[in-house]
């Protein structure tokens, strides 16, 4: 039963697959046109160009286009330390996996030309790539867990049947040991130009102000693996779509033989939007309420409120005095030492209830995303911890321990974040062991895939927190 529910995850929904039609893409039409290329006249290339050019206006400028969605199935890495998809970049498409981060806005992937932190990590090669551009701008970002440097060049993106022919990114020769975790290559900036460390326009919001999408939004389901035993390094991650809030149905099938049409909402009820307080720049949205088994702690108000709400970080961080109080519910706990310091510990033996609410209704987070991890025979680490952002920073730092709980929603326009409810069908995928989806673009198998690096089957307890500073 369980093993057949996450079978249906490989299996393209007819919303999904619509998207390689529309976008003709770039997966299939480049080879085409470099098979071509011999035979063309001047004029043919005159003629090219101009339909080329006519084609992208139309697709990337105009109301003509066609709109779309799109699915890309995510890996879960090392027990929900991080949720990593696949991007496509360069002629021919080359597939990079990237952690899809709400929390910073630039995409990056290493180098080949990278001499630290990149080790074991699929690398881009600019020279294999017809259609990259070298701008030599210098380019560097800082994480709340490390940084990147390296220079900006430009090539074709793609994502889930999405193209983007120009999409600025960073090519990095520099990371921070630790944040690249094999067979991770980089990162996808999901958050708002106004926050991108190259200035350059998001990928996701190149299409979304494009009209590319049927709906102005993307949406992730995270999978739950924290609390599972027998866990391997990867396991399902669940899915980001672009284009729309949910893919509604699923056309089963086995050895190419149709079995029907299975309902696959990923939630359900309606999906409660909360609209950004501010200018864009994170996904932010004011905290209002907070309760620890019930019971409210009080949370400051107007901008110190303000919380990040990023799949890029593994945890929840917030202001010292409130992740005080909220432990101060909890009997038995105490401020972690030394390598702990900033988090606490609980009687591993008390289950930890905590609901949030953003201005609608209050989500509930399991205790078993609260439990971190253990760390003695009755002590346990909990998942919030003390953060001191400072600057422009948002005061809170909502990661992935919320995140698994509800369906997520980033809206473009009008600015907002939605929640709702998860469905029994992303319910059920929570702790099944499978095989980690492999690297597509849309539903074209990507030319050469990241190396899956064979990685241990320990989870290992690097929990990332990708939120990007502002300096
Ligand atoms: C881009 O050009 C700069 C020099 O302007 C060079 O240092 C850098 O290595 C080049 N980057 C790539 C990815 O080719
Ligand atoms: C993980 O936690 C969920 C929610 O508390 C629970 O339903 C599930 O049984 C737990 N799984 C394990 C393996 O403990």
């Amino acid at each position: 039963m369980l093993s057949s529910l996450a079978l249906a995850l490989l299996i393209i929904s007819p919303f999904a697959s619509a998207a390689p039609n529309l976008v003709p893409a770039a997966g299939q039409s480049i080879p085409l046109i470099r098979r071509a290329q011999p035979e063309r006249t001047v004029s043919d290339w005159e003629a090219w160009a101009k339909n080329e050019r006519e084609t992208l206006t139309t697709k990337y400028g105009g109301n003509l286009a066609k709109r779309s969605t799109g699915t890309n199935l995510m890996t879960n890495q090392n027990g929900d330390s991080s949720y990593f998809g696949t991007v496509a970049i360069g002629t021919p498409p080359v597939s990079f996996n990237v952690i899809l981060d709400t929390g910073s806005a630039d995409l990056w992937v290493a180098d080949q030309a990278c001499t630290t932190g990149c080790s074991k990590v699929q690398l881009f090669n600019d020279l294999s790539s017809s259609t990259f551009h070298n701008l030599s701008q210098p380019f560097s970002i800082q994480y709340g867990s490390g940084a990147a440097a390296g220079t900006l060049g430009q090539d074709i993106v793609q994502m889930a049947g999405f193209s983007v022919p120009n999409q600025i990114f960073g090519v990095v020769t520099q990371a921070t040991s630790g944040l690249l975790s094999t067979p991770v290559s980089g990162l996808l900036g999901l958050g708002w130009q106004s926050i991108a460390s190259s200035k350059a326009s998001p990928f996701w919001q190149t299409l979304a102000s494009s009209g590319s999408w049927t709906d102005p939004v993307m949406a992730f389901q995270l999978t739950r693996f924290i609390n599972g035993s027998n866990v391997n390094a990867e396991e399902p991650g669940g899915s980001f779509t672009m284009g729309m809030s949910s893919f509604y149905g699923v056309c089963l099938q086995v050895d190419g033989r149709s079995l029907g049409f299975v309902d696959s909402s990923l939630y359900t009820g309606t999906i409660d939007y909360q609209a950004l307080p501010s200018t864009p720049s994170y996904w932010l949205l004011p905290m209002k309420s907070l309760t620890v088994q019930g019971s409210s702690v009080t949370i400051p108000s107007g901008s110190s409120s303000y919380s990040a709400i990023d799949t890029g970080t593994t945890l929840v961080g917030g202001p010292s005095s409130v992740i005080q109080s909220i432990f101060a519910q909890i009997p038995g706990s105490q401020p972690g030492t030394g390598n702990w310091q900033g988090y606490w510990t609980y009687p591993c033996s008390t289950a930890v209830n905590i609901a949030i609410s953003f201005g609608g209704p209050s989500w509930p987070i399991s205790p078993a995303d609260f439990l971190l991890t253990k760390i003695s025979s009755s002590q346990c680490v909990g998942a919030f911890f003390e953060l001191n952002t400072g600057g422009s920073a948002p005061n809170w730092i909502v990661g992935d321990t919320f995140l698994k709980n509800v369906y997520s929603v980033f809206r473009y326009n009008p600015a907002a974040v939605g929640f709702a409810a998860l469905s029994q069908t992303a319910l059920a995928m929570n702790g099944v062991n499978a095989a980690a989806p492999s690297p597509t673009i849309g539903s074209v198998s990507a030319s050469a895939t990241a190396g899956t690096g064979g990685g241990s089957n320990a989870a290992s307890h690097s929990w990332g927190v990708s939120w990007a500073l502002l300096i």
